[in-house]
C-alpha cells in the first residue's frame, strides 16, 4: 500500500499541473482533493501519467498511500486554508512527516507554523514555487525553507520537477523556516517593479508618440533578442500583440486600467520597512497598482486637471526607442539591487544565511522574472558573496554609469510631458541617492533635535550632541 514517494492535496491548476510534473519525472504522487467532481476530471486529463498518479478518496488514504517519512505537498490556498489542512493531517502523521506548504504563504505564517508543529515532531517546510501553471507543469524555480533533513528527504523529487538552466536545477535549500517563503515573496515584490516599469515605457511609447500597441509590441520583441531578454520582456511582446476574438482589436486596448493584487507585493514593501531598507520600486509598483483602482477618482481629477498639451519629443522614435532600452534595463538593475539588499538585510536578521548567488541561480529559468540579467546578478555573488549592494558590483557599475543618462532623460521628458513614470523615477533617485556622499539627512537631524531633543552626531566628533537652537516664533 505504501507505494507513493510524495503526496499532494489540493488539484486546483498549479497543485494539478504540479502533480502531474512529479508523476512525469518518475516519482509515484498520491493525490487527493477535497471536492471529487476535481478528483475525476484530474485523473481523466492525467492520462499515461495515471501509472504514477495513486487517487486517494480520503486523506487518511493518502496518508497511508505514502512510505514514511511522508512528505505531503499543500497546494491550496494561502492564509486559513493550510492552517485548515495541516490540523486535519496532523492526527493522522507521524513524527518525521514533512507537511510542505506550496503556496504563496507570508513567512511569518510559515515560522509560526513551523513552531507549533515543533513539538509533535512534524516537519514543515515553506516552499515558494514560481512559473505559473506552466512552470508548474513543466518546471518551476522552487525555493526551499526547511529544516536540512526535511530538505534532503524531498530534494531529488524537487530537483527533477525544477526549471533546468544550462542543465542546473532550478531549487535550492535557502535556509530554515520561512526563508523560502521570504525569498519568493520579495521574488513577486520584484516581479511587481519590473512589470510597473515595463507598462511605464509602454504609456510613454502609447501616449508620447502615439505607437500603436502592435507597434509597441514589436519593439518589445526585438528588445527580448537583447539585453533585456527575460521572460516578462516576452510576454509583454505577445500581450501587445494579441487582438481581441470580439472584434480584431490589439486586446490591451480594451482591458480595463486597474490592476488586482493578492499581497505578496505588499508584503515585500512592509518587510522592506519593517527592515529599514530601501526599496523604493517596489513601492512604487505597488502604490501603482492601488492608484489604478482608484478609476473613477483618476476620471474625476482628470475633468478637474484636463492635460495640456504634451510638448512634442524632439527626439525620433528610433532614437526614443533605443533611449527607453537604456533606462528600463537601468530601472531593472535598481529594482533588482533593492530586492537583493531587502534579501540580505532579512537573512542577517532572521539568521537564515540566504545564499544570494544560489537564490539568482535559481531564478534564471522556471519563474516569473527569469532573465538574462539573473546570470550577471549570480556572477557578481559568486565572485563577492558579501557584495553590499548590486550597483557597487564592478560589473554593474560600468553598467550602470553607461546606463543612467537615459533613465535620467526618460524620466525628465515623462515629467515635462505630465507621463508618470513612479518606478522609473524612484529608481533614478534611488540611484542618486545611493551615491551621494553627503546627502541632506543633516537637516533632518537638525529638526529632530530642534523639536524633540533627538540628538545629532557631528561630523568628526562621536557621541550625540544638541544645538543651541533659536526658538522658533
Ligand atoms: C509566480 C507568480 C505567482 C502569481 C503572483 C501574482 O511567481 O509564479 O508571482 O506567484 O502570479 O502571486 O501576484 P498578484 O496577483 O499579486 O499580481
Amino acid at each position: 500500500m505504501s507505494e507513493a514517494e510524495i503526496g499532494l492535496i489540493g488539484l486546483g491548476t498549479m497543485g494539478a499541473n504540479l502533480a502531474l510534473n512529479i508523476a512525469e519525472k518518475g516519482h509515484k504522487v498520491a493525490v487527493w482533493n477535497r471536492t471529487a467532481s476535481r478528483m475525476k476530471s484530474f485523473q481523466a486529463d492525467a492520462g499515461e501519467l495515471a501509472d504514477n498518479i495513486v487517487a486517494c478518496a480520503t486523506p487518511e488514504e493518502l496518508v497511508a498511500a505514502i512510505r514514511p517519512p511522508r512528505p505531503v505537498i499543500l497546494m491550496v490556498p494561502a492564509g486559513d486554508p493550510v492552517d485548515q489542512q495541516i490540523e486535519a493531517l496532523r492526527p493522522l502523521f507521524e513524527k518525521g512527516d514533512i507537511i510542505v506548504d506550496g503556496g504563496n504563504a507570508n513567512f511569518h505564517d510559515t515560522e509560526r507554523r513551523v513552531k507549533e508543529l515543533a513539538a509533535s515532531g512534524i516537519q514543515l517546510v515553506g516552499m515558494g514555487v514560481s512559473g505559473g501553471e506552466e512552470g508548474a507543469r513543466h518546471g518551476p524555480s522552487i525555493m526551499v525553507g526547511a529544516d536540512k533533513g526535511a530538505w534532503l528527504r524531498i530534494e531529488n523529487i524537487l530537483t527533477d520537477i525544477a526549471a533546468k538552466y544550462e542543465g542546473e536545477p532550478c531549487a535550492a535549500w535557502l535556509g530554515t523556516g520561512g526563508a523560502g517563503h521570504f525569498v519568493k515573496t520579495i521574488h513577486n515584490g520584484i516581479e511587481y517593479a519590473d512589470m510597473q516599469m515595463i507598462a511605464e515605457i509602454y504609456g510613454i511609447l502609447r501616449d508620447g508618440p502615439g505607437l500603436s500597441a502592435g507597434d509597441i509590441g514589436a519593439i518589445f520583441a526585438r528588445w527580448n533578442d537583447g539585453r533585456l531578454n527575460s521572460y516578462l520582456i516576452e510576454i509583454t511582446a505577445e500581450v501587445l500583440a494579441t487582438p481581441d476574438g470580439d472584434n480584431g482589436v490589439p486586446l490591451v486596448d480594451v482591458i480595463q486600467d486597474k490592476a488586482g493584487q493578492k499581497g505578496t507585493g505588499r508584503w515585500s514593501v512592509i518587510e522592506a520597512a519593517m527592515l529599514g531598507v530601501p526599496a523604493t520600486c517596489i513601492e512604487a509598483a505597488v502604490a501603482a497598482r492601488g492608484l489604478s483602482a482608484l478609476k473613477k477618482e483618476r476620471e474625476y481629477a482628470s475633468r478637474r486637471y484636463p492635460q495640456t498639451p504634451r510638448p512634442p519629443s524632439a527626439t525620433s522614435v528610433a532614437d526614443l526607442v533605443a533611449e527607453l532600452e537604456s533606462a528600463l534595463l537601468a530601472g531593472k538593475i535598481a529594482a533588482y539591487a533593492q530586492g537583493f539588499a531587502v534579501m540580505q538585510a532579512a537573512s542577517a536578521e532572521h539568521g537564515w544565511e540566504l545564499p544570494m548567488a544560489t537564490i539568482a541561480r535559481i531564478w534564471r529559468a522556471g519563474c516569473i522574472i527569469r532573465s538574462q540579467l539573473l546570470d550577471s546578478i549570480a556572477k557578481a555573488y559568486d565572485a563577492k558573496p558579501k557584495t553590499t549592494n548590486l550597483m557597487v558590483a564592478p560589473a554593474f557599475v560600468d553598467m550602470m554609469t553607461a546606463l543612467h543618462p537615459a533613465l535620467r532623460i526618460t524620466v525628465g521628458r515623462a515629467a515635462l510631458q505630465g507621463l508618470p513614470t513612479p518606478a522609473l523615477s524612484a529608481a533614478l533617485a534611488y540611484f542618486d541617492g545611493y551615491r551621494q556622499p553627503r546627502g541632506t539627512a543633516n537637516l533632518i537631524q537638525g529638526q529632530r533635535d530642534f523639536f524633540g531633543a533627538h540628538g545629532f552626531e557631528k561630523v568628526g566628533s562621536r557621541g550625540k550632541k544638541h544645538g543651541e537652537w533659536k526658538t522658533a516664533k
